[in-house]
């Protein structure tokens, strides 16, 4: 076929890239020419603009036998009276603003304060998108109507709030059959601030809650139907500009045409022949035709320096390279020269908006010109548009009240008396009743993490012992001032809540306190995507203990001849994990490496021990001088930390069995020095305890379980040596 394509911007080259896709021929001319010859004579005349329209193009056509897509003159007055709009609108029934059509400053002021309420102030002619007001307050409202009033008619509106909508539908004038919802960005700045414009971006389909066959059936087929019982049946494109309000769409205008830049959005999204499809609606035989379509495309505006206000021309364009998925269609160029306001638009496709919008951008940033002004924000509000609750954010308040209805019956068991008030209200409340006992109770607290083992936790789907973990570094923290658990509070944050894996961690976190007395008070569960990667979870908690304090640890003075026994740890407990799951990257977790008795996972994961119940009966018999608990820095770093000034730690390598997991460490850090080695992980020991060499036999019996005599104090400057085994 061979098409012409009257009008000379955006969307006329759009329109001819959609005829050019499918194999016709295309011509673009300003105007109609006066005449053709066999060569130069179209099948079928598609025009852009609206004043072409209203120029009278269809109706000459007629008068050449020529097929023209687009409204006679006479017709096109829908989009060029917006009185005339608004009256059809009202015989119609179509949900629209209350209006009022007025001729002096007087009538409409009058009209105004009678209706109470804001509205939005419209010259009813055409204006190029200059002709509408939407004033704030009264002071504004009344100068825009005197403003106005001064050039012609003016419409006032009730002023609607929401979203708007582009629906175009092409007619064939019997029936319409919609194109895919589109939304316009009018404004010249980011968030829609600023001067109204043509339209600085816009994208396709809309992801809008409303099906665009029954916005056809409410806002363009009456329109058609009461057109042809007039005699006067409209072809060509019939758009409705809709504002989505709380009450449903209603309708804002009319255009004879399609958008710009709708249509450089909705075009390449067409997988039907628009040539062929304008010829259909040219000749009545539209039919019950669907208008096929696929995918998501997203356009981006280059307009002008000072446009809209006053577009500086001349400027030389590099239009940059052509990048997957993109196309840019000329509007405002000749050659390489700006000749007007909005320049070219760029239109990113892609099986997702998300996807449509990354290309359109990709090959925006290739096109340059001076003062070019381009919106970075188009499409911003499809994202909003999809969200229907806070859960479609990623926050699942629902799934954090069930993760609190599972582990409230495992956080109860560890409430003893002294509980007022736990899980569920906004603090805590603890009775201090039970320090009253004490001669001069001291109060101990200690916050803690367990460090990068929730992330082998959350990788082996095994939750619960990191709970136990977190209570118990806790519990041995305060220990070792001689310290007995009052209560814990925990905090749970992940990037997705899920109640099982959130009670699954509670439950081991109740456990622990509960064997321990220690009653667990309340705690906090976040959920927070984006912030945390997708499956991660972090944990932290805080404990406070007391003691009385005549019982404080450390206790007597620690000198040169006391004695270090060392009671095992069961594993790592919470230090040196980033090491570890370096090391055993390409290690199955589930491998169960020469020695083990257990799986490489199963070894990692076990829980920091509670110290407590074995050190109890030795703390309480008075001989323990002091207590060190290796955590991070291991014996290097831990044993100081009690030590006084001029004295030395020395620590026997080989005196302890170093268990099977640390015995692998070893081998596989070949290149680690010894006391980085100790540094990083325990090496076995988890708890320290300082005493008397005369007491030693009597606290080692007091602990029920094996332990080793792992150095001894000597003078010194308070640093801890490793001695080499043998
Ligand atoms: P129009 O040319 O009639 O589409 O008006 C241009 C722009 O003004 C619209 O896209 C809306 O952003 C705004 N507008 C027009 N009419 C109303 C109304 N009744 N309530 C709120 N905003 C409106
Ligand atoms: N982009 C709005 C219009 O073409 O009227």
């Amino acid at each position: 076929m061979r098409v012409l394509v009257i009008g000379a911007g955006g969307r006329e080259a759009a329109i001819a890239w959609a005829c050019r896709n499918h194999g016709h021929h295309v011509d673009l001319a300003v105007d109609l020419p006066a005449e053709f010859d066999e060569h130069t004579r179209p099948d079928v005349v598609i025009v852009g603009p609206e004043a072409a329209l209203v120029a009278g193009v269809a109706d000459r056509c007629a008068e050449q036998h020529i097929p023209c897509f687009g409204p006679t003159a006479s017709l096109a007055k829908l989009e060029s009276s917006k009185g005339f709009t608004r009256m059809l609108a009202g015989r119609l029934g179509l949900p629209s603003p209350a209006y009022h059509l007025a001729s002096s400053a007087d009538e409409a002021l009058t009209w105004w304060r009678e209706f109470g309420k804001p509205v939005v102030v419209k010259l009813d002619g055409l204006a190029a998108g200059k002709g509408v007001i939407v004033p704030h307050g009264d002071q504004e409202t009344e100068a825009a109507i005197h403003e106005l009033v001064a050039q012609g008619p003016i419409v006032l509106e009730e002023l609607l709030t929401g979203p708007e909508c582009s629906l175009m539908a092409l007619c064939d004038g019997n029936v319409a059959r919609p194109l895919p919802l589109a939304q316009d960005h009018k404004r010249i700045a980011d968030g829609d601030a600023g001067a109204n414009t043509g339209g600085m971006g816009a994208y396709a389909p809309a992801p809008i809650p409303y099906d665009p066959d029954e916005l056809t059936a409410t806002f363009i087929q009456p329109v058609l139907d009461y057109l042809m019982a007039e005699g006067a049946p409209y072809v060509g494109v019939l758009y409705a500009g809709l504002m989505l309000t709380a009450d449903g769409p209603m309708l804002l205008e009319y255009n004879c045409r399609f958008g710009d830049p709708e249509a450089q959005a909705v075009l390449p999204l067409l997988t039907d022949d628009l040539a062929e499809l304008a010829l259909a609606c040219c000749r009545g035989e539209l039919g019950d035709r669907h208008i096929a379509s696929a995918g998501a495309a997203c356009t981006v505006v280059a307009a002008s320096a000072g446009y809209p206000a006053a577009p500086l021309t001349g400027a030389a364009i590099d239009f940059g390279d052509e990048t997957p998925d993109a196309l840019l269609f000329r509007a405002g160029t000749d050659g390489a020269a700006v000749t007007g306001g909005r320049v070219l638009a760029v239109t990113g496709l892609g099986d997702t908006l998300a996807d449509a919008r990354a290309h359109a951008y990709r090959r925006m940033s290739t096109v340059q010109f001076d003062g070019m002004q381009v919106r970075r924000d188009i499409g911003w509000r499809a994202i909003g548009a999809q969200l229907t609750s806070y859960a479609a954010a990623g926050v699942d308040i629902d799934e954090g009240s069930r993760a609190v209805e599972q582990m409230k019956a495992a956080v109860e068991r560890t409430h003893g008396s002294a509980v007022l008030r736990g899980v569920g209200s906004f603090g805590g409340v603890f009775s201090g009743a039970v320090i009253k006992a004490m001669d001069e109770p001291l109060l101990v607290a200690s916050t803690d993490g367990v460090g990068t083992k929730v992330e082998l936790a959350a990788r082996l789907g095994k939750y619960r012992g990191v709970g136990a973990d977190i209570v118990n570094h806790c519990i041995d923290d305060v220990l070792v001032q001689g310290a007995r658990p009052l209560f814990f509070l925990d905090y749970i944050a992940s990037s997705k809540l899920d109640a099982d894996q959130v009670a699954e961690v509670v439950t081991g976190m109740a456990e622990a306190c509960e064997a321990a007395g220690c009653a667990l008070l309340g705690g906090e569960t976040a959920e927070m995507p984006g912030v945390y990667a997708p499956g991660a979870f972090d944990i932290a908690g805080t404990l406070v203990g007391a003691v009385d304090r005549a019982n404080l640890l450390p206790r007597g003075q620690l000198l040169a001849g006391d004695v270090l026994v060392g009671v095992a740890s069961n594993g790592p407990h919470t230090n040196g994990y980033s090491l570890l799951r370096k090391l055993f990257e390409w290690l199955p977790m589930d491998a169960t490496p020469a020695g083990f008795d257990c799986t490489l996972g199963e070894a990692l994961l076990k829980s920091h021990r509670n110290y407590l119940p074995v050190l109890d009966t030795a703390i309480t018999g008075g001989a323990v001088k002091a207590l060190a608990h290796i955590t991070g820095g291991g014996l290097p770093e831990n044993l100081p930390r009690v030590l006084p000034g001029g004295i030395d730690a020395h620590v026997r390598l080989g005196s302890w069995p170093v268990p099977p997991l640390f015995r692998l460490v070893r081998d596989v850090a070949v290149g680690m020095p010894t006391r980085e080695l100790y540094r990083t992980v325990n090496m076995g020991i988890g708890m320290v305890v300082v005493c008397a060499a005369a007491d030693v036999a009597a606290v080692q019996a007091q602990i029920p379980e094996e332990t080793w005599v792992i150095g001894e104090l000597v003078a010194g400057t308070g640093v801890v040596q490793l001695l080499p085994a043998g």
